[in-house]
């Protein structure tokens, strides 16, 4: 079963970067020139995925419209040379099909991702958290990559780094039997341990491939930390069964949630990308 599909839980309240936040989306907010869910289905898309599935929320409506035709600003600057600004929008709309639904409230990762059973059916598929921006030029994607082991594995993998102590406890942590210098058979994840309870230094980053029988786990899972329904718990489940891999990608990842990494995201982007763009036109 070749995977087509992606998830994309955009329904948090992005706190952190209140007031920005208080009307529009974060995954709005511009790393330059595009907002950063874009370049979370831009990857999506280089990894040959074709249906792009959102679980959105309350004041989300700017990301449905984003992603659709602009009827009055297209004609507007059509034939004019501002039309080649909207040139790579076009192509990712031309090769994918947006499908939307509401996470009603906000329950946790896991939950939203159960609320997307719906859009996915029971096929295996990828979860994008947007606001963890991962760019790799000149090489393969972090989802490319982890879509290659997919088809090598058929079993769930989580994308992991490794982060400094006093980082750990914002992140789920694996432990697991390593299969590789880059790969782990997940044998025990903790969702954002004190420094002394990490199992280790990898951290689960917001890239993942599931395969369906995660919803029927997630059916069953209780709320765990900060009385949420956490996609840890649900995958820890899974790997009872030895069927949750690991993942040291190769790349750069932005945390984009918070406003140093969006900042840092933005500087990168305007200087490897943005300027070279200009300088090649
Ligand atoms: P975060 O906790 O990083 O995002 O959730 P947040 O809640 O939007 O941000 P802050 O902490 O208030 O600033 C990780 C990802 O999971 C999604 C978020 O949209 C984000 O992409 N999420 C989280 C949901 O879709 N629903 C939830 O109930 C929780």
């Amino acid at each position: 079963m070749k995977i087509k599909k992606c998830l994309f839980p955009v329904a948090g309240y992005g706190t952190r970067f209140l007031p920005a936040t208080k009307s529009m989306p974060k995954e709005m907010l511009p790393v330059v020139n595009k907002p950063i869910v874009q370049y979370g289905v831009e990857e999506a898309v280089e990894a040959g995925l074709t249906d792009m599935a959102f679980i959105t929320g309350r004041g989300k409506r700017a990301i449905t419209d984003h992603f659709d035709i602009s009827y009055e600003l297209e004609n507007e600057i059509a034939g004019t040379s501002k039309e080649a600004y909207l040139t790579g929008i076009r192509e990712l709309m031309n090769k994918t099909t947006f499908t939307y639904t509401r996470q009603k409230q906000m329950m946790g990762l896991g939950h939203a991702i159960l609320c997307g059973e719906s859009l996915i059916g029971n096929d295996p598929f990828a979860v994008v958290l947007a606001d963890d921006l991962c760019l790799n030029e000149g090489d393969d994607g972090v989802l490319t990559q982890m879509v290659k082991l997919y088809n090598q594995f058929r079993c769930s993998i989580v994308a992991i780094m490794e982060v400094p102590e006093d980082q750990i406890n914002k992140y789920g942590v694996i432990e697991g039997e390593a299969l590789r210098d880059d790969l782990y058979r997940v044998t025990n994840m903790v969702e954002k341990p004190n420094a002394d309870e990490a199992p280790s230094n990898l951290a689960v980053i917001g890239r993942y491939i599931l395969t369906p029988d995660i919803f029927d786990i997630l059916r069953n899972t209780k709320p765990g930390k900060n009385g949420e329904i956490q996609l840890t718990d649900a995958l820890l489940e899974q790997a009872k069964n030895g069927c949750v891999m690991a993942y040291k990608f190769r790349g750069q990842r932005f945390d984009c949630g918070s406003v140093e990494g969006f900042v840092k995201a933005t500087n990168y982007c305007f200087e490897n990308i943005y300027l070279k763009e200009q300088t090649n036109k």
